[in-house]
């Protein structure tokens, strides 16, 4: 069975320099941000809707697994709301302090994004309440007996939120922003739109017959079509070829053990979990939770929802089941027979 290498189990960007690499290929606009038209189009009426208002935009929520693009959405939404965006994340943001010490130092208009946002300490996120409902910010000031309560106010600014798992978010957070907008993974020509797209910025030429190759193991999400090309632009590269072939492609993921399913390393196991150890389900996600040691929101918001994308798994009132296509897909991955 092919073996997923180091840089493929997970969508997350990794490194610095990978991080560096993903900010060349960001679309920077509506225009290049492919896909996701739902998303888009509502953005678009209420970003149209806030200026003509001349009011700040709707705090928004960003939700969907990791890669799909949540943060290239929030920095075109600060551009095309002219306004600035301050990037933080829910566990950079260690006291209630330091979050009150940003929101005092938002400018009108700014936009704040706070990544992970599920990840917030409760003190910390309930500082946000009053800052997103009212604009203000409400402090404590002194202790005991003689402590009393007072009212700053701040300017007007959107909160973007970001969050891999919905699941985890607090209703009254969740309940304070205008809109929550959930991304959905990339259909097939997409993937194919995107992976060109980042092809012509590498300077390298991606043959037809290679792009469905690796979009197919690209697991419908632009992260990792990214990653891919640039492996793929090394090793034609080495055979002293601008153009990235089939053949090529197929040679390379042999080389780099990558599944051309695009399956990680986790679903593999969730899916051989359930087939080898639960016979193909119905089994419930408490029971696999506990036999993965993977809390039940990352196996719901982060395993499960591309293996019911690609119609590999069945979500049933009774539990989780195996569809015929997972038990094919299974039977191929131990006879080895994926590439
Ligand atoms: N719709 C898109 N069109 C073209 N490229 C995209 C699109 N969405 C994402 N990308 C590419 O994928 C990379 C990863 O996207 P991004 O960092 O925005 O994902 P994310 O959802 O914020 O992930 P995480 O949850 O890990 O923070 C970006 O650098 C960008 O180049
Ligand atoms: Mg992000």
């Amino acid at each position: 069975m092919a073996i997923s290498t180091s840089f493929i189990p997970t969508p997350s960007a990794s490194t610095p320099e990978e991080k560096n690499f993903e900010i060349g290929l960001r679309p920077s606009n509506f225009e290049e941000f492919v896909g996701q038209e739902q998303i888009k189009k509502n953005l678009k009426v209420f970003i149209e809707g806030a200026k003509k208002r001349k009011e700040p935009l709707h705090h928004a929520l960003l939700s969907g697994p990791p890669g799909l693009g949540k943060t290239t959405l929030a920095s075109i939404i600060a551009r095309e709301m002219g306004g600035n965006l301050k990037i933080t994340s829910g566990p950079a943001i260690e006291k209630s302090g330091d979050l009150a010490a940003l929101l005092t130092s938002l400018e009108p208009n700014d936009i704040l994004f706070i990544d992970e946002i599920h990840r917030l300490k409760k003190p910390v996120e309930e500082i946000l309440y009053s800052a997103m409902e009212d604009f203000a910010l409400d402090l404590m000031v002194g202790k005991g007996a003689g402590a009393k309560s007072m009212r700053l106010s701040l300017p007007p600014f959107t909160l973007l939120g970001a969050t891999t798992k919905m699941g985890s978010l607090s209703a009254p957070l969740r309940d304070r922003f205008g809109g929550i907008f959930k991304f959905q993974f990339y259909t097939g020509h997409e993937m194919e739109r995107i992976l060109q797209r980042s092809a012509h910025i590498l300077g390298i030429s991606l043959h037809v017959s290679a792009v469905s190759l690796v979009s197919n193991a690209s697991r419908s999400t632009p992260r990792i079509a990214n990653r891919l090309l640039r492996h793929l632009r090394d090793f034609a590269n080495a055979q002293n070829s601008q153009t990235i072939t089939s053949e090529i492609a197929t040679k390379s993921f042999q080389a780099l053990g990558i599944d051309e399913s695009g399956l990680d390393a986790h679903d593999r196991q969730f899916l051989s979990l359930i087939v080898e150890k639960f016979g193909g389900g119905p089994v419930g996600i408490s029971t696999l939770s506990a036999a993965l040691s993977e809390d039940r929101e990352t196996i719901e918001e982060i395993i499960e929802p591309y293996l019911l994308q690609c119609g590999f798994l069945d979500r049933t009132p009774k539990g989780r089941i195996i569809t015929e296509r997972g038990k094919q897909l299974f039977g191929k991955l131990q006879k080895n027979t994926l590439f």
